[in-house]
């Protein structure tokens, strides 16, 4: 697995609670797809003791930016929640961050001639605008659910001008009144062609995306956050139920995204 050490680049505060981190990318390392993750190192020192997971947001290939020497840019999102989060907050530029990855498997690419729709919620919304802006560049028109609590928790993001952004927030301080999920259900309502969802969030969340999409006959793909050990197959930590004959998959080398039907909702 590829480990390396990252140079923050920036570490800038995008919504309250929740944060943009840029770190430097060496050019020897495979560049990473949207919904795939890292492992971080948060601190050298023996609490917290397990490297944590986290999806990537962004990057930036060595070739398309100046840098001497060349090096790539990573970005990820992340919730200040914890011990680690916390003292991923207090990184500065300069600072030095112990990651390996990229890790896991990623969301494919949708049908041709498809209209994606992406749906995030929570610390969902680093993977989903990697997706969005990939998508994008590749020539999609991707639609962009963000939703969040309030409009202080929604995230400040650098989306393509080929993505349509909609924002929802449960109090209706920002944006449709209402859960990620109701916008979604209103927006299949209005928006015509082949449609696809890919949704990365809270469990709950990504359950109510999948009822969604068998509801309207829709593909579905959802990235799973487990709780992870290892973050390499190694210790069984991060499985999940799947509707397959060996029942259990591992979250960290067979996900983290999955069809939404292959998930065995509790
Ligand atoms: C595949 C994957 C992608 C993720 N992507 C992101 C992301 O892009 N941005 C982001 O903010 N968070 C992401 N997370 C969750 C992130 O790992 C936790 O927020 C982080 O570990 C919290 O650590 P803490 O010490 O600050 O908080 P703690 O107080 O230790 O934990 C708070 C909560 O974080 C989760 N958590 C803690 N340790 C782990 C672990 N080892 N593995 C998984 N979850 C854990 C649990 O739900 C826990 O209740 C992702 C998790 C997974 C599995
Ligand atoms: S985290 Fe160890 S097997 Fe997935």
């Amino acid at each position: 697995m590829p480990l390396f050490d990252g140079r923050v680049l920036a570490n800038t505060e995008i919504a309250s609670d929740y944060y943009q981190m840029d770190f430097s990318w060496p050019t020897d390392v495979r560049a990473p797809s949207p919904g795939q993750f890292l492992t971080v190192r948060v601190s050298r020192t023996a609490v917290p003791l397990l490297r944590r997971p986290f999806g990537i947001s962004g990057f930036i290939p060595a070739e398309s930016h100046p840098a001497d020497p060349p090096e790539a840019i990573a970005s990820m999102i992340y919730w200040r929640r914890g011990p680690a989060t916390a003292l991923l907050a207090g990184l500065e530029p300069g600072d030095t961050l112990g990651v390996m990855g990229p890790l896991g498997v990623g969301f494919p690419a949708p049908e041709p001639f498809s209209v994606p729709i992406l749906i995030a919620g929570g610390v969902g919304v680093g993977p989903i605008l990697f997706l969005a802006n990939t998508l994008a560049a590749a020539g999609y028109a991707p639609l962009l659910l963000l939703g969040a609590r309030t409009a202080s928790s929604m995230p400040r993001v650098n989306a393509h001008h080929h993505v349509q952004v909609r924002r929802s927030t449960d109090d209706g301080s920002l944006g449709f009144r209402g859960t990620a999920i109701d916008l979604l259900e209103q927006t299949i309502g209005v928006v015509s062609g082949r449609l696809e969802i890919f949704c990365c969030g809270p469990e709950a969340m990504l359950r109510a995306a999948h009822e969604c999409a068998v509801r309207h006959g829709l593909p579905a793909w959802v990235a799973m956050e487990q709780t992870m050990g290892c973050g390499v197959g190694a210790c069984m930590a991060c499985a999940v139920r799947v509707n397959r004959p060996e029942r259990y998959a591992r979250v960290c080398t067979e996900g983290p995204v999955f069809r939404s039907t292959e998930i065995a909702w509790e």
